[in-house]
């Protein structure tokens, strides 16, 4: 069994020269021209849309002020207030095509989503300088070329390069290619292509429709109502009364038989109570609300520039699994739902997670694969389910900073059916202190005690307790099954720890 992951050389290589071109692309400005607008594209993907647009007009109109400094009138007060007055709305209108696309892509199918952004970057310049805001340079074909460029290769990207996907995105990339030779040779576009004026038109018209389209399509939510196998195995965490489903004023909710009531907030139920999310839960919690839209970007850029497969890299603690078609799998932490990837195709998947963010990111992450599950919005510490629900039950990446991490535990058996084998996988803390530690200090430094497997906290009774240290003792998998009768419960075997690294 592999313990370590399998590194590739040749992604390796061809990561860092892509991470360079985005570096260099904010010093040359003829390369910054062609990765600023996709850093732009993905950067607005991974963010609702009113961060999304307050970060990155932090990003544009500060560093334009210092770029332009000397020109800031310091004379007359008067100046000084429209020189910043139009230096904000500069920063505003370069923004906006994004935040359109960010809008709009989303509502839209297929590879018509790549539209809005190069459709907006000449339509709102052009729209500005009709409205006598000219103060965005005026855009026109290449404009058109260089951001549905920019759109597509994020669209490839997010898509993880299905075969249409990378023949669709070729034929944009081949066209801006070409648009670009003649550009640098002196070779004129088509005539009509190349009229300006008729492509503002053009992209005035056609932004119009798509916004108008997406307002009266959008992004579909899950129908609780018809879910009778998921409704069956919820119950509130608080009372472990049963629950059922109302509409009220056209929003679902959950309701107890004692009253207590459960939002769908965006399709997601909520078993998450604001006086609930305290101690750790909530100091980690902030960190996920904040890294959510592009955690899987950060496992996706730093596994190839470390030289890790990151196939082998999930398959490494997934393979532990007891997976057959038509189990119903819970992941406790599901975050972005990156490991429901390596299930088997034909189980019903349920995850459940602390983080709004991390969930709104799974839902994304679920439609690009073209798969479905049921999410939830909890605590791990008190799961919404009825005892013995599930086939298969696991957990990676989260227990390590849990409030109560044996109470966790205690609550993945519970709701696990008997005779399930249980995963629980983490960091070490090597792990911990080599990267964690370095990258984000103030999270992870004046830790109460150092991380363990918490192979102590398996309660007595558990059968074929199994740690394993894998990825260098990176990363541990503790696996154990839950007893078919509570009377094998009382004569379990002593935990195995003939594979154990204490070290985890
Ligand atoms: C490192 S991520 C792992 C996500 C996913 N399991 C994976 O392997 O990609 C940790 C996740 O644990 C979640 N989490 C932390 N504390 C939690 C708790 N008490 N209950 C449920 N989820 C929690 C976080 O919101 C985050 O999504």
């Amino acid at each position: 069994m592999p313990s370590t992951v399998r590194s590739d050389r040749s992604s390796q290589i061809i990561a860092w020269a892509i991470v360079s071109l985005f570096i260099v692309g904010n010093f040359l400005p003829v390369v910054g021209a062609w990765t600023g607008p996709v850093t732009g594209v993905w950067f607005v993907g991974t963010q609702k849309p009113r961060r999304g647009f307050l970060w990155l007009f932090v990003f544009t109109f500060f560093p334009s002020l210092f770029a332009d400094w000397r020109k800031f009138p310091l004379d007359n007060p008067g100046h000084a207030i429209q020189y910043l007055s139009l230096a904000m709305l500069t920063a505003a209108l370069t923004i906006l095509p994004l935040t359109f696309h960010r809008l709009v892509s989303p509502r839209l199918p297929g590879f018509s989503s790549t539209l809005p952004f190069p459709l907006a970057a000449v339509a709102i310049p052009a729209l500005a300088l009709a409205l006598r805001a000219g103060v965005v340079p005026q855009a026109g074909p290449r404009t058109v070329l260089i951001s549905w460029f920019a759109a597509t290769l994020v669209w490839m990207w997010n898509r993880e390069s299905h075969a249409t996907t990378a023949f669709l995105g070729a034929g944009v990339v081949l066209a801006t290619a070409l648009e670009s030779i003649a550009h640098f040779t002196g070779v004129a576009l088509p005539a009509a292509f190349a009229n300006a004026m008729v492509v503002d038109y053009l992209c005035i018209g056609v932004a119009l429709f798509l916004g108008i389209w997406a307002i009266f399509h959008p992004v579909r939510e899950r129908n609780w109502a018809d879910r009778r196998e998921a409704i069956a195995r919820l119950q509130s965490p608080f009372t472990g009364d049963s629950l059922r489903v109302v509409s009220e004023l056209g929003h679902e909710l959950f309701l107890s038989n004692s009253g207590e009531r459960f939002p769908v907030r965006n399709g997601i139920p909520t078993f998450l109570r604001p006086q609930d999310l305290t101690g750790d839960n909530r100091k980690y919690n902030h960190l996920y609300e904040l890294i959510g839209g592009f955690y899987n970007d950060i496992q996706r850029v730093f596994s190839p520039l470390k030289g890790l497969d990151l196939e082998d890299y999930f398959l490494s603690y997934m393979r532990l699994l007891e997976v057959r078609t038509g189990d119903a799998v819970l992941e406790t932490s599901v975050g972005t739902g990156l490991n429901f990837k390596y299930l088997p195709r034909g189980v019903k998947l349920t995850g459940l997670d602390l983080s709004p963010e991390m969930l709104a990111n799974c839902q994304v992450n679920l439609r690009r694969w073209e798969m479905d599950a049921d999410l939830f919005l909890g605590n791990a510490e008190t799961l919404p389910f009825a005892d013995a629900s599930f086939d298969v039950v696991f957990h990676v990446g989260g227990i390590n900073f849990f409030n109560d991490r044996a109470k966790a535990i205690r609550e993945m058996i519970r709701v696990a059916k008997p005779g399930s084998l249980l995963l629980i996988a983490d960091e070490t803390e090597k792990h911990v202190k080599e990267v964690y530690e370095k990258g984000l200090g103030s999270f992870y430094k004046n830790r109460k005690e150092p991380v363990s497997a918490p192979i102590d906290l398996v309660p007595p009774g558990m059968q074929e307790v199994h740690l394993e240290s894998l990825r260098s003792g990176m990363f541990y998998a503790l696996t154990f099954r839950k007893p078919i009768s509570s009377d094998s419960a009382n004569t379990a075997l002593k935990p195995d720890m003939a594979d154990c690294s204490r070290g985890a």
